[in-house]
C-alpha cells in the first residue's frame, strides 16, 4: 500500500473512495458536513432513516453522492463524540480500512486524521492511521503457491494507494514524520507476524539466524551467530541442555544497532526462540500443539523492532540477543531429573522439560552483563499461567526495578499495546527450591508465571531487568489464528522514548 499527505475538500476531490466520520448523535465530522452541504443534505437524510446509527466502526458506503466528484463516499461510525479517544479512533480507522477493501476500491482519502482526538498530536494520529491500515492489511501469503500469491496480490480486493488528508498545511511535516513511523512500525509488527506464522519446518534457530544477517545486510547493523561449540566454550549448560535433544543446531543470535552516542550503554532486549515446544521428554498433550510453532514469538518481537528502529534510523543503541533452538524429545534429550549447569554457575534441576524457555533465556541473560546495558528487557511465551492471569488483552510484565516497569507500562499505553505489572515478592522465591541443586526449574501449579519470572530474576542481579510474557498476547487461536505482532509496538515506543531522553 502506498500512502501519501494531503490538504484538500472531501467535497471536491476526484477519488475511489472518500472516508469520512459520522458520530453516534448524527453529529457530523468536518469532513461529513463539507460533504453534506455540497449534496444538500444527502448524508443528513440518511442518518435521519436510520440506515446508520453511528455506532463505533459500524459502516456504511454511499455511490454517486450528489455534488462531489468520488465514486464513493464512506460513512464510519465514530460512536459519542465524548468518548472518542485512542482506542476508538483506532477501531474506526481499521472498521473503514476493511470496508474499502471489501467494497474493491483500490483506492482512498481518509479524513479521520482530522478528528479532534483528545490531546493527540496530528504525529500520533497519522502514525495510528498508517500503522491500523498495514496491520488491517496483512497477508500471509508467504507459503502459498507463488500462482495463488499473485493471484490474491494482483485481485481488485486491495488498496494500493491511501491518501491521509490533514486540515492544516502547517502540520504538514508534523504528519510526514508520523507517516515515516507508522510505516517503520508497520515493516516491523509485519515481520513479527511473518516469523511466528511460518511453520517450524521452515521456521528454524538456522532460518531466524539467516534473518537476523538479511536485515543486518539491509539497515547496516552488526550481526553475530554463535554456534554450538561457541556456547560451550561459554558454559551455557543449560542452554545446551535444551538444544540437545533436537537435530537442529542452536544459535545464538546477537543483534547491534549502534546509533546513539558512543558511550551511551546500550538497551538489551533478549527474545525467547523456541521454533518448536513439543514440551521435550515431558511432552504436551496432543491438542493444539502446532500453536507451538508460535513459542519464537518472543524472539521474533526482538527482530521485529529492530525492523522498526533500524527503518527510522533511531539513535540510541540497542542490542539483541536471541537464544534459538527446539525443544524435542529424543534419545538424548534431557530428562526430569537431570541437573545443568549454567553460564553463570547456578545449577538447575529439571524437573519439567517443557519448562524451557527459562533454561534458554537464563544463559542469554547471563551474557547480556557483557553488554553493560542501561536496562534489560526479555520477551518470552514463557508460561501458560500467563494466558489463565490475564487472558488475551495484556503482556505479563515483571521487573527488579519500579522506574523500568513504570516506563514500559507507559510504552504499552502509549502504543495501545498494554501490560500488567504482576508481583515478584521474594515471598515467591521458595517455590524453586530444589534438594540437589541450587535451584528447580519449576515452581508448582501456584502462580506459574510468577515463579517463572522468579527463576529468571536470579540471573539478572547485575542490571536493570524487566520480563514480558506474551505467552497470551503474541498469537490468536482458532479461526483467526495467526501472530499478533504484540509486542513490537510497546518495545519500539520505549525506545522511541529512551531515544527521546537521550538526545534532548
Ligand atoms: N511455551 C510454553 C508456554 C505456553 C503454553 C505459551 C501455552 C502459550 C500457551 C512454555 O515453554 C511451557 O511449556 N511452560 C509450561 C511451564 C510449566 C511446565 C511449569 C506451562 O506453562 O505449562
Ligand atoms: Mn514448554
Ligand atoms: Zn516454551
Amino acid at each position: 500500500m502506498e500512502f501519501s499527505i494531503k490538504t484538500g475538500n472531501a467535497e471536491k476531490l476526484r477519488s475511489n473512495c472518500v472516508i469520512v466520520g459520522v458520530y453516534e448523535s448524527h453529529e457530523l465530522s468536518n469532513a461529513a458536513q463539507a460533504i453534506d452541504d455540497a449534496s444538500d443534505g444527502y448524508i443528513t437524510n440518511i442518518l435521519k432513516r436510520g440506515d446508520l446509527d453511528g455506532k463505533l466502526d459500524a459502516t456504511l458506503m454511499l455511490h454517486n453522492v450528489p455534488g462531489t466528484q468520488s465514486e464513493r463516499v464512506l460513512l464510519v461510525g465514530l460512536g459519542k463524540p465524548g468518548d472518542f479517544a485512542e482506542k476508538q479512533y483506532c477501531k474506526a480507522v481499521r472498521a473503514s480500512v476493511k470496508a474499502v477493501v471489501a467494497s474493491g476500491a483500490s483506492e482512498a482519502v481518509s479524513f479521520l486524521a482530522e478528528l479532534p482526538v483528545k490531546k493527540l498530536s496530528i504525529h500520533w494520529k497519522v502514525a495510528h492511521l498508517t500503522e491500523v491500515a498495514l496491520d488491517a492489511t496483512y497477508r500471509f501469503d508467504a507459503i502459498k503457491r507463488k500462482k495463488e500469491a499473485a493471484e490474491e496480490k494482483s485481485s481488485k480486493k486491495c488498496i494500493k494507494k491511501l491518501t491521509i488528508n490533514i486540515t492544516d498545511a502547517k502540520e504538514l511535516s508534523a504528519a510526514e514524520a508520523g507517516l515515516a513511523e507508522g510505516k517503520a512500525l508497520a515493516a516491523g509488527i509485519s515481520l513479527t507476524k511473518d516469523l511466528g506464522n511460518l511453520p517450524p519446518n521452515v521456521c528454524t534457530p538456522t532460518y531466524l539466524a539467516e534473518q537476523a544477517v538479511a536485515l543486518g545486510k539491509r539497515y547496516g547493523l552488526q550481526i553475530e551467530v554463535l554456534e554450538r561449540d561457541a556456547l560451550k566454550k561459554l558454559g551455557m549448560g543449560s542452554f545446551l541442555g535444551v538444544a540437545q535433544g533436537s537435530a537442529e543446531p542452536p544459535k545464538l543470535i546477537v543483534l547491534q544497532h549502534l546509533k546513539g552516542k558512543k558511550n551511551q550503554k546500550p538497551v538489551v532486549l533478549v527474545g525467547k526462540g523456541i521454533t518448536f515446544d513439543t514440551g521435550g521428554v515431558s511432552l504436551k498433550p496432543g491438542a493444539e500443539m502446532d500453536e507451538m510453532k508460535y513459542d519464537m514469538c518472543g524472539a521474533a518481537s526482538v527482530l521485529g523492532t529492530f525492523r522498526a528502529i533500524a527503518e527510522m534510523n533511531l539513535s540510541l543503541n540497542v542490542i539483541g540477543i536471541i537464544p534459538t533452538c527446539e525443544n524435542m524429545p529424543d534419545g538424548r534429550a534431557t530428562r526430569p531429573g537431570d541437573v545443568l549447569t549454567s553460564m553463570s554457575g547456578l545449577t538447575i534441576e529439571v524437573l519439567n522439560t517443557d519448562a524451557e524457555g527459562r533454561l534458554i533465556l537464563c544463559d542469554a541473560l547471563t551474557y547480556a552483563e557483557r553488554f553493560e546495558p542501561s536496562a534489560v528487557v526479555d520477551i518470552a511465551t514463557l508460561t501458560g499461567a500467563c494466558v489463565i492471569a490475564l487472558g488475551h488483552h495484556a503482556s505479563g510484565l515483571f521487573s527488579n526495578n519500579e522506574d523500568l516497569a513504570k516506563e514500559l507500562l507507559q510504552a504499552g499505553e502509549t502504543a495501545l499495546d498494554r501490560a500488567w505489572h504482576m508481583p515478584m515478592w521474594d515471598d515467591y522465591q521458595p517455590q524453586l527450591d530444589s534438594n540437589f541443586a541450587d535451584m528447580a526449574n519449576i515452581g508448582g501449579r501456584a502462580a506459574g508465571s510468577i515463579t517463572a519470572a522468579c527463576f529468571l530474576s536470579r540471573f539478572t542481579k547485575k542490571y536493570e531487568w524487566a520480563h514480558l510474557d506474551i505467552a497470551g498476547t503474541a498469537w490468536k487461536s482458532g479461526k483467526e489464528k495467526g501472530g499478533t505482532g504484540r509486542p513490537v509496538p510497546l518495545l519500539t515506543e520505549f525506545l522511541v522514548a529512551r531515544a527521546k531522553k537521550a538526545n534532548k
